[in-house]
């Protein structure tokens, strides 16, 4: 197949990630809901999660993550020219999570914006930030995935509790020099469903109530099922579409970083591509769905772990609330 020639690129300089101390065990759940580690690990592939503080916001784990990346890359926050934070359980209605990370790194000199577009969020903002930084408008962009997905989690509904962590990451963007960088991508979404999964009230839809308060309907609500259809089916198409936009065959892609919500959706996905177990990322066991958290917590622990080399090819792949779904082709 043929491959985009003298393409402009973006490149990741540096990742960064934290995750909160507390973790919590499926052997925890057993002790807080009707369920067991065999049921949630054999219908999730999920062992532990971890849980924020609660004195901690999804800000505080945003820090924490791009001063990681920022220290890696060599870099001050007085390099970068714009912040994009993908969020979808910020500190606040508004103002946007960005805002309160900005204050946290003292970025007065630069502007910062939330994309909120449910666990696709990252990749989302990989693709603003292409065009930003090829447009001209910036030169480096902070890209910050941040989540406590625990603090909306209702921990007598035992399914969904089991599935959520808390975490964060994020990764410094540039122009590339060579022909590393973002290849291709796809996106997409389908609002008509944005009712299988999201926070009923505390929005001017449902504005907080005491009744609505003791209908637990500020805590997330998903239709597990069907989430799971729509995820397999959007997460195979987007990055078969992103590969061929790419101009590169499945046999090319050396790893698959999707978002880990849930483990058959992860292996369906790499069924469709047909990748050995090898090339397919996977984390959930450790940290559950952290949302937008999880592709660059992924990429975080591919980086530290050294087994990256210059060439590979990487397919990120997520599918969300919203709904939602991206994948990007990139070439490290
Ligand atoms: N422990 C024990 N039993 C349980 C649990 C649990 N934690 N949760 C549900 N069950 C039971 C149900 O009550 C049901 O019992 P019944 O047959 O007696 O009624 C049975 O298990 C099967 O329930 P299902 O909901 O059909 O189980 P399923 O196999 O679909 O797994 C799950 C549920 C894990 C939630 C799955 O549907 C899923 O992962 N969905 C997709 C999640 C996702 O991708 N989300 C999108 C991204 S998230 C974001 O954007 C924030």
């Amino acid at each position: 197949m043929q491959q985009p020639e003298g393409q402009r690129r973006i490149r990741i300089v540096s990742t960064g990630a934290y995750v909160p101390e507390k973790i919590l065990t499926n052997a925890d759940l057993e002790k807080m809901v009707d369920t067991s580690d065999e049921w949630i690990m054999t219908r999730t592939g999920i062992k532990e999660r971890r849980i924020a503080r609660e004195d901690q916001a999804s800000s505080d784990l945003g820090i924490a993550a791009a001063r990681q990346a920022l220290e890696r890359a060599g870099l001050t926050i007085k390099d970068i020219d714009i912040i994009v934070v993908a969020a979808n359980t910020g500190d606040t209605t508004f103002p946007a999570t960005s805002s309160w990370i900005h204050k946290g790194l003292d970025a007065s000199h630069i502007p910062a914006f939330d994309v909120q577009a449910g666990c696709t969020g990252m990749i989302y903002t990989l693709i603003v930030a292409e065009g930003l930084i090829l447009s001209g408008a910036a030169k480096r962009a902070l890209l910050i995935g941040t989540e406590i997905l625990t603090k909306f989690t209702n921990w007598e509904d035992r399914g969904t509790c089991v599935l959520f962590g808390d975490g964060a990451g994020a990764f410094v963007v540039e122009e590339s020099k060579d022909d590393s960088g973002m290849i291709s991508h796809y996106w997409g979404a389908d609002g008509s469903l944005a009712d299988l999964l999201y926070i009923p009230a505390g929005g001017s839809r449902l504005p907080t109530s005491e009744q609505t308060v003791a209908d637990r309907l500020h805590f997330i609500r998903m239709k597990g099922n069907e989430t799971f259809k729509h995820a397999v089916r959007r997460m195979g198409e987007a990055a078969l579409v992103a590969l061929r936009r790419a101009g590169l065959h499945k046999e090319a892609v050396d790893f698959l970083i999707p978002h880990q919500a849930n483990i058959r959706i992860i292996e369906a996905t790499a069924e469709r591509l047909k990748l050995p177990p090898e090339k397919v990322v996977i984390n959930i066991q450790k940290y559950g769905n952290c949302s937008v958290a999880t592709i660059p917590l992924a990429l975080n622990e591919l980086v530290e772990e050294k087994r990256l080399k210059k060439g590979d090819i990487i397919v990120f792949d997520a599918f969300g609330a919203g709904f939602t779904w991206a994948a990007a082709v990139y070439r490290w």
